[in-house]
C-alpha cells in the first residue's frame, strides 16, 4: 500500500496519453529467406516508454548471484531463456545494473552496448523466428536504487542487515537484465548466496539451502508465470516460520527480529485471509504463499511481490489483506498497460474493504461512504483525476485505490451481489496468469450481468467529477 508520507503534493502528471506505439511488425516467418530486423526497444507503454522489448518472448530467468551486504558487492550471472518472435539481427534487454563482463547468446559471445536502460545485443549467428535461445549476462558491482516518477524508491535498497528489493513499476532492471513489462511474464529460478546467518528470500518455493565455507546459497523456484516487477530476493536477518493454509498451500514467512513481536498477530492471520479470499475469488493462484517483513524506512510502502508480499515495516492486518488480494488481482491477472493500474489497486483495496467487514469491522457500504471515499466533498481535487489514466506520478496515489474500489462497490450495487461475485471469480479464473485491460473488464461485467454498463463505467472511470448518478 502507498505510504501517506510519500503522497506529498504531487501534481497530476497532465499526460493524456493513449496506448500508442506498438512494437514494429515482425518480419513474416516461415517462407523463403529469413528477413532479419531489430526487435523493438520497448513495448510502447506511455507511462514507462523504455519498459519491455519486442521480437522475443522471455520464458524463464535463472538469476544466480553472490551478494555481500557489508561491501554492497554483487557478482551475478543471469541466464534468460527466450523465444524469438521474429527474425532477429539485434534485440534489446532492460538493464540498469552494474558493469557487464560477458554476454553470450547461446554459446557465442555477442557484442552489446548500453544506452540508458537499454542493453542492445547483436547476436551472431542471427536468430530465426520460432527459435528458442539463451542469453547469459555476467555482471558485478552494486545494483542501483531507482527513483520513481513520484519520488518513491525501489530496485536494490540496502538495509541495516541486507537489502530490500521492491520492483514496481520499474525496479527489476536494477538487479536483473530482462524484459521489464508485465506483458512478458516468465518463470524464475533464483540462486542467492549470502553470508551465513542471513536469509535470502525469493518468490516461490525454497528448493535448497546449503552452507559452504561461511556462505549460504538459497535456491528459490517460481513455477508460475510472473511479471518482472513482482520479482524479489530480499536479504537480511530474518525469523523464518513455515505453516500452511487449511487447503494445504505452504506458507513461508520471514520477519525481521526487531519487528517479530509486533507483527505476530498479523502474520498469524495469513491462512485466514487466503482462505477468505479463496472463497470469494476462486482458488489461490500459486503453489506457495508467505510474506517478508523487513525494516526499510526509506521505502515506506508494501508491495505484492508474487507469493511473498514485502513490507518495509510491520504491516497492519489491512495492509496484509491488501497485498494478499493482489496475488489474484495484479499478480495472477495482470494489467497490459500501466494506465490500467486501478485493475490492481482498486481490486486489492475493495478486497481489503470486504476483509474488514468479514473480520467484524466497518461494512463495505460504511467504508464507501467514509470521508476518504464517497464522503469527499465534490469540490475536492480528488475527483479531478481520470481513474483509467492517473499518469505515472499519481499511479500509486489515492484515485486508483479509492475511486477504483468505489467503482467496484458501485458496480456491485448496480448489478447485484450474485452477478458481482460471479464476475470477480470469473475475472480471476478466466485470466489466470494472463494480461487484461479495462475494456476486457467492462465487456465481462456486461456479459455476466446482461446489462449495458457503458454509462456506468464512463461516469466512474473516465469522467472527472464526483459521480452523482450512475
Ligand atoms: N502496489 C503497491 C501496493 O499497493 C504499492 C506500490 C508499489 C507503490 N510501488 C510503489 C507505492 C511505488 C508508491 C510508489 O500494494
Ligand atoms: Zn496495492
Amino acid at each position: 500500500m502507498r505510504s501517506r508520507s510519500l503522497r506529498g503534493a504531487v501534481v497530476a502528471a497532465g499526460l493524456s496519453v493513449l496506448v500508442g506505439a506498438q512494437p514494429a511488425l515482425a518480419a513474416p516467418a516461415g517462407h523463403g529467406e529469413p528477413r532479419y530486423s531489430a526487435g523493438a526497444p520497448s513495448v510502447g507503454d506511455p507511462y514507462f516508454p523504455d519498459e519491455g522489448n519486442g521480437g522475443f518472448d522471455v520464458l524463464h530467468y535463472d538469476v544466480a548471484f553472490d551478494y555481500e551486504p557489508a561491501t554492497r558487492h554483487m557478482v551475478a550471472t543471469t541466464t534468460i531463456t527466450a523465444l524469438a518472435t521474429q527474425d532477429l539481427d539485434r534485440f534489446d534487454l532492460d538493464f540498469r545494473g552494474p558493469e557487464i563482463s560477458a554476454l553470450l547468446v547461446g554459446k557465442h559471445p555477442a557484442s552489446f552496448r548500453r544506452d540508458g536502460q537499454e542493453l542492445v545485443v547483436t547476436p551472431r549467428p542471427k536468430l530465426k523466428s520460432g527459435e528458442q535461445f539463451t542469453v547469459v549476462v555476467k555482471y558485478a558491482g552494486t545494483p542501483p536504487v531507482i527513483t520513481d516518477p513520484d519520488e518513491s524508491i525501489e530496485g536494490w535498497v540496502p538495509t541495516d542487515d541486507g537489502v530490500f528489493v521492491p520492483g514496481e513499476p520499474q525496479g527489476s532492471p536494477a538487479w536483473l537484465p530482462g524484459s521489464d513489462h508485465p506483458t512478458d511474464k516468465a518463470t524464475f529460478t533464483f540462486h542467492a548466496t549470502v553470508p551465513e546467518g542471513l536469509t535470502a528470500v525469493g518468490n516461490g518455493q525454497l528448493l535448497s539451502q546449503k552452507t559452504v565455507g561461511g556462505r549460504t546459497t538459497f535456491v528459490w523456484d517460481s513455477t508460475e508465470p510472473m511479471a518482472t516487477y513482482l520479482a524479489t530476493v530480499t536479504i537480511g536477518k530474518f525469523q523464518v516460520a513455515r505453516s500452511a493454509t487449511p487447503s494445504g498451500i505452504p506458507i513461508y514467512t520471514a520477519v525481521d527480529p526487531q519487528l517479530a513481536s509486533q507483527s505476530a498477530a498479523t502474520v498469524a492471520r495469513i491462512p485466514d485471509i487466503i482462505e477468505y479470499f479463496g472463497s470469494l475469488f476462486g482458488p489461490y493462484p500459486f503453489a506457495s504463499a508467505g510474506a517478508i517483513i523487513d525494516r526499510a524506512p526509506d521505502v515506506g510502502y508494501a508491495l505484492e511481490s508474487q507469493t511473498k508480499p514485502i513490507f518495509s515495516s510491520s504491516p497492519s492486518l489491512n495492509t496484509m489483506a491488501h497485498e494478499i488480494a493482489h496475488q489474484w488481482y495484479g499478480d495472477s491477472v495482470s494489467l497490459s498497460r500501466w494506465s490500467d493500474i486501478w485493475l490492481n489497486e482498486g481490486f486489492a483495496t475493495y478486497a481489503q474493504w470486504m476483509w474488514t467487514e468479514h473480520n467484524g469491522g466497518a461494512t463495505t457500504q460504511q467504508t464507501f461512504n467514509s470521508a476518504s471515499n464517497y464522503g469527499r466533498a465534490a469540490t475536492s481535487a480528488f475527483w479531478q483525476t481520470v481513474t483509467t489514466d492517473p499518469g505515472p506520478v499519481d499511479m500509486f496515489g489515492s484515485v486508483p485505490y479509492n475511486r477504483g474500489a468505489m467503482t467496484l462497490h458501485a458496480l456491485r450495487g448496480k448489478i447485484g451481489d450474485t452477478a458481482f461475485f460471479q464476475l470477480l471469480k470469473q475475472w480471476a479464473t478466466a485470466h489466470r496468469y494472463g494480461n487484461v485491460s479495462t475494456a476486457d473488464f467492462i465487456g465481462e461485467a456486461q456479459s455476466v450481468s446482461g446489462m449495458d454498463l457503458t454509462n456506468f463505467f464512463d461516469v466512474w472511470l473516465v469522467q472527472k467529477g464526483k459521480p452523482a448518478t450512475w
